[in-house]
């Protein structure tokens, strides 16, 4: 036994040795090839304009904090110019076009953003934070999958609504945040113009620059002037476009709080509304799991992308008698991650989007500490400038604890253990949330038997954080109403 022991602790001491001795070599994506002004203005009626209000706001780089271009800042007055240029081109152009003429548009729209692929990958790593590997393997590859899928669908509503005689709304006011910014204005964009909608999408403060982007390749694209407007600005700019009496439909992604504010500004008014709030998802992992394969999932399910995503497995569940197996193998694992250069190609986390979240995040390490739950921070290095965190893990949380309670929205996974199918259920569904959920074991039947029962919009079974545009998405309670993706994404811009 104590040989045994020892022979143990060396293989540890090896581990260790192995993970700290070596790192990759740079590996920096170019940027030489991407094209960018220092000042972009608001994209209005076909054309850049200047902003009314004459004011602008810098967009910074969060993994080195300088500054990238000067952003306008749309007031209630460029709203307004936004919607009428919207108005005008649903009634004058948009609704009369025949859906294959529009589903044209939309198919070349997903052809410039595939020829402008790595251009975007770049910009969004920048802007945002992310690392490459997930803006060019995921964001832009699914976004201009969202454009050819819904292409395909502007001419075929009355298959996929037969004898209901589907009509567009009109303006769509579109609201997005900053954790996928090129993915959610497709995700937003493609199904508005598939069902004969026009546009006015305002993309997050700190993230503009793909959605700008996205501007120009609409230009190329030739899409009748003012189909799809751009409006850059902060939440007043938001705020102008849900209260602004001509748009018929508002659709956010983003914050519990101001989703609960746009509820309340638009009841009582004929605006139709799309909420895909918050989360807090469960990962759950069975004794009979595959705990390689779901290590890596629940690893992928909050570290990448720096837990930035509101699906994200930030609740783990194991089954006791795995419990101390997958923690070990989950803490090996922190330590191999790369945190730093979002443009470098090994980097797994990379730069959290704003100074004000990565606040956030301190804020909630701080409150699992007071809270008595045990941190567990890889011993990776971080860059000194911009704005990073370590991983973390909070083991022994309990249900009541904050961070167990919470959108945290950072790398920081909450772990319990469980003991029977009953309690997990009942411990998973026990949050104001209920986006998504994981679940990991090799039992079919107990499959179907969680995704029955947990009350969240997607259960992923034995991986995590997959995506595809024929698939729904959206939430359960406080994480919001409405599809998104898939035939459902079709009806949140339709009356019958
Ligand atoms: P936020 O909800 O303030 O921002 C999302 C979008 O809403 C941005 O475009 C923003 O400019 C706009 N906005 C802000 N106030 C508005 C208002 N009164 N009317 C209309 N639009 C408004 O989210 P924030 O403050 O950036 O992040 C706070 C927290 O929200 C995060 O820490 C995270 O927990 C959560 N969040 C969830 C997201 C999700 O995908 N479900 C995305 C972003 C944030
Ligand atoms: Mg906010």
């Amino acid at each position: 036994m104590k040989i045994e022991e020892n022979n143990m602790s060396k293989q540890k001491e090896n581990k260790l040795t192995f993970f700290t001795d070596w790192k990759y070599a740079p590996s920096p994506e170019a940027t030489d090839h991407i094209r960018l002004q220092n000042q972009y203005e608001l994209f209005i009626n076909g054309k850049f304009v200047k902003p009314n209000s004459g004011k602008y706001f810098e967009t910074i780089n969060p993994a080195t904090e300088k500054t990238i271009a000067r952003i306008a800042d749309a007031n209630e007055k460029d709203v307004d110019t936004a919607v009428k240029a919207a108005r005008q081109a649903y009634n004058k152009t948009w609704r009369k076009m025949p859906a294959k003429e529009r589903a044209k548009y939309i198919f070349r729209i997903a052809r410039l953003m595939q020829e402008r692929a790595r251009e975007l990958a770049v910009i969004e790593s920048m802007n945002g934070g992310k690392p490459i590997r997930e803006s060019r393997d995921i964001d832009v590859p699914l976004a201009a999958n969202h454009f050819f899928y819904y292409a395909g669908w502007a001419d075929k509503l009355e298959y996929a609504f037969p004898n209901r005689s589907p009509k567009p709304l009109g303006v769509a006011g579109q609201i997005i945040p900053w954790n996928f910014p090129l993915l959610m204005a497709a995700w937003k964009i493609a199904p508005a113009l598939a069902t004969g909608n026009t546009v006015v999408l305002k993309p997050a403060e700190t993230t503009p620059l793909t959605a700008l982007k996205l501007a120009e390749i609409i230009q190329e694209s030739g899409l009748p002037d003012g189909v799809v407007n751009i409006v850059t600005g902060f939440g007043a700019t938001g705020a102008a476009i849900v209260n602004h009496k001509d748009v018929d439909k508002i659709a956010f992604t983003g914050s519990t709080n101001v989703g609960k504010w746009i509820q309340k500004a638009t009841a009582g008014t004929d605006k139709k509304l799309t909420l895909e709030l918050g989360g807090k998802a469960a990962n759950i992992i069975f004794e009979d799991a595959p705990i390689n394969q779901a290590v890596e999932g629940i690893v992928n399910g909050i570290f990448f992308n720096q837990g930035h995503v509101c699906c994200a497995g930030s609740r783990l569940f194991i089954q006791e008698s795995v419990a101390d197996e997958v923690i070990q193998k989950l803490k090996d694992r922190l330590e191999t991650l790369i945190v730093g250069d979002p443009l470098d190609k090994n980097t797994d986390i990379g730069a959290i989007n704003s100074k004000a979240q990565l606040q956030k995040i301190n804020d909630y390490l701080k409150i699992g500490k007071a809270d008595e739950a045990e941190m567990y921070q890889s011993n990776c290095e971080i860059p000194k400038k911009g704005f990073f965190v370590r991983p973390t893990l909070f083991l022994n949380t309990a249900q009541s604890h904050r961070i167990s309670q919470e959108e945290i929205f950072g790398p920081v996974l909450a772990i319990q253990t469980f003991r029977t199918i009953e309690e997990v259920i009942e411990k998973a569904n026990n949050i104001p949330y209920g986006l998504s959920a994981g679940v990991w074991t090799d039992k079919g039947s107990r499959i179907f038997n969680l995704t029955s029962k947990l009350r969240a919009g997607v259960v992923w079974a034995n991986t995590y954080n997959k995506f595809d545009p024929t698939s729904p998405f959206g939430g359960y309670k406080e994480s919001g109403f409405g599809r998104e993706g898939g035939l459902h994404g079709l009806m949140p811009y339709l009356k019958f």
